[in-house]
């Protein structure tokens, strides 16, 4: 079910259900961080390996520091100056925190949603909430209440409805590798606004199969069909004759059927195009195009998160 009774979700958050949330990025799956049989369900519920951990979610920054064991000065600017925010930082966990929320790693990732909704929701339960984003393991994160229910309606209790995500993609992780500050995925969060406070960060890529470096699997975020990545004009020329689907940043390409194309900011704003991503691919996919065409933004910003997502959605290697 759909709604938007904060009473409904809290109840069965209480007694170790699920509950898709809202947060300013994309949708979570939630249950109780501290109870290991709720966590366990939101592995079998996404079909997710039991290797890749879950983001633990809380009110305010005052509960970092119940969840890690320090809390660098490093991190502790971004966290006074970014959360609530599209920002999580790994640091070494407390054993408070179970091991299957962390997969059995030493550090633990922590995030202070801004969504109102799931801040009321999180400021109300005695307990954070572990969640990773409410898709099936390996399909483009929900962006929307409707997303979720078109994929798990049937698995999960309940969906808090908090209307579409107002970034669109997932919150950036940023951690320390040998005490080097170190961003482990690019996301809502501008990498230069994380520099402009702290200085240089080194950037991790993600690798093809290896979650031991943190949340980096390659093949995610990946529709049904082939996605191509590069000069959309030559693609179609290329693939002339074949159903098309174009994910462009500004421009309209060709004369591909409108449905088709989607343009992720005709003015060329990141932050608008970063919102649509998601539902764009999911609203391509549901068209069963034979191949989607797509083209990388400028580098910068959140053109950098933008194109990691189209990176790992398309198809080479
Ligand atoms: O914006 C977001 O971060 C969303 C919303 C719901 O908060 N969550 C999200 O969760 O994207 P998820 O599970 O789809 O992606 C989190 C990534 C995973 O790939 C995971 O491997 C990594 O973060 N991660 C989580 N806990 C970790 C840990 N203790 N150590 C290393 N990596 C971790
Ligand atoms: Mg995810």
């Amino acid at each position: 079910m759909t709604g938007t009774d904060l009473h409904t979700a809290k109840s069965l958050l209480i007694s170790g259900e699920v509950v898709a949330i809202p947060t300013e990025t994309v949708y979570g799956l939630a249950a109780n961080a501290f109870d290991e049989k709720a966590v366990a369900k939101i592995f079998a519920i996404k079909n997710r390996p039991s290797f890749d951990p879950l983001i633990v979610h809380a009110a305010d920054i005052s509960s970092i520091t119940k969840f890690a064991k320090e809390l660098p000065e490093k991190a502790k600017i971004l966290a006074d100056a970014f959360m609530p925010g599209p920002l999580t930082l790994l640091l070494p966990k407390k054993n408070i925190i179970p091991d299957i929320v962390t997969s059995g790693l030493p550090n633990v990732a922590i995030r202070i949603p801004k969504h109102p909704l799931t801040q009321a929701l999180l400021s109300q339960l005695p307990f954070p909430l572990a969640a990773p984003s409410a898709n099936p393991f390996g399909y483009i994160s929900p962006t929307s209440a409707q997303h979720v229910e078109d994929q798990l309606g049937h698995k999960v209790d309940y969906i808090l409805d908090g209307g579409s995500c107002n970034v669109g993609v997932e919150s950036t992780i940023f951690g320390f590798e040998n005490s080097i500050p170190t961003i482990y995925r690019k996301g809502g969060l501008a990498i230069e606004d994380i520099e402009n406070l702290i200085g240089p960060v080194q950037v991790k890529e993600h690798s093809t199969s290896n979650p031991q470096s943190p949340g980096m699997l390659k093949s995610h975020y990946a529709p049904g069909c082939p996605v191509i990545l590069g000069n959309i004009e030559e693609l179609i020329a290329k693939h002339q004759g074949r159903k098309i689907g174009v994910i462009s940043f500004q421009k309209q390409y060709g004369d591909i059927d409108k449905d088709l194309h989607i343009t992720l900011s005709e003015k060329g704003d990141f932050t608008e195009a970063a919102r649509h991503l998601f539902s764009g691919m999911r609203k391509l996919d549901k068209l069963k195009p034979e191949i989607i065409l797509a083209e990388l933004l400028p580098e910068e910003g959140l053109g950098r998160a933008i194109n990691d997502r189209l990176r790992r959605a398309a198809t080479e290697e």
